[in-house]
């Protein structure tokens, strides 16, 4: 028997994940159809569970939901695994330690931030236009490392690591950061992705980034990372990578 998964979204037309879940279920002889929880219904989805993970409650926001054995709505954020995944298994990247700089304090970013603390950065600063939303963010998160901060003042600062959780990208625009906000070797990682580089993307390698990273493994990794909670096996997600890549190329 298939079982049967949805995605839901608005708009859906262009989501990749029901390709990614197809490609991960022929990897794994796993008989599913498919799907994921995308913008916006991504807050209404953690309202709806009965059981809301951690993560799910921190981010009032959840993108895997699903149905345990007693009937029982759960709901995951695997966002967040997503991001530390592509970062630190797939580009080695060594996060604990490393000085991190989270820019954004919407949804996207809450989605994110207790993953990557629990991959033990020694500094984790939320930066956001709006201050007062970075400040409720790194309270809520009631964490040594962490602080918030508006994005003036940054002045002086340095990470190894920036990542762009910000909407910005989405009208082509970059958050106003400093130009020297990068430590020597410093890498960005953009939550977005696209077929071109992008915005933020752009802007790290003209801002002397070792790596400019963008979010197209980490959608497929927190796309795996649903897929082994609804199955209980971790697909590959290199060559599903490389698969989207390509054709993002064409
Ligand atoms: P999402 O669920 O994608 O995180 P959101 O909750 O609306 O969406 O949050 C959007 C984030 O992008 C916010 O951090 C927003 O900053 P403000 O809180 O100050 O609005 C940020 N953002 C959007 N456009 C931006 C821009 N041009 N420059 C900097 N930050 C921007």
């Amino acid at each position: 028997m298939t079982d049967r998964y949805a995605v839901i979204g608005n708009p859906i037309e262009h989501s990749l994940s029901p390709r990614i879940h197809a490609a991960f279920a022929e990897q794994t002889g796993e008989a599913l159809e498919y799907g994921n929880v995308t913008v916006p219904f991504k807050e209404r989805a953690a309202a709806l569970a009965r059981r809301p993970s951690d993560r799910v409650c921190l981010a009032g926001a959840a993108n895997t939901l699903g149905v345990d054995a007693e009937g029982v709505l759960w709901a995951e954020n695997t966002d967040g695994v997503g991001l530390v995944r592509d970062l630190a298994v797939n580009h080695h990247y060594p996060l604990a330690g490393s000085r991190v700089l989270v820019v954004g304090a919407g949804g996207a970013v809450r989605g994110v931030v207790r993953p990557l603390l629990a991959a033990a950065p020694a500094h984790l600063v939320i930066a956001n236009r709006t201050a007062e939303k970075a400040r409720r963010l790194a309270a809520d998160l009631d964490d040594p490392r962490v602080s918030g901060c508006g994005l003036d003042e940054l002045a002086g600062e340095r990470f190894d690591l920036v990542i762009n959780g910000t909407a910005a990208g989405l009208r082509g625009e970059v958050p106003a950061l400093p130009a020297d906000i990068l430590a020597a070797d410093g890498w960005v990682y953009d939550m977005m992705y696209g077929a071109e580089p992008t915005a933020f993307v752009r802007w790290g390698l003209a801002h002397g980034a070792a790596r400019a990273l963008d979010g197209l493994g980490m959608l497929v990794e927190q796309a795996a990372e649903s897929f082994r909670l609804w199955r209980g096996v971790r697909p590959e997600t290199r060559p599903v990578i490389h698969m989207l890549k390509r054709e993002m190329a064409t």
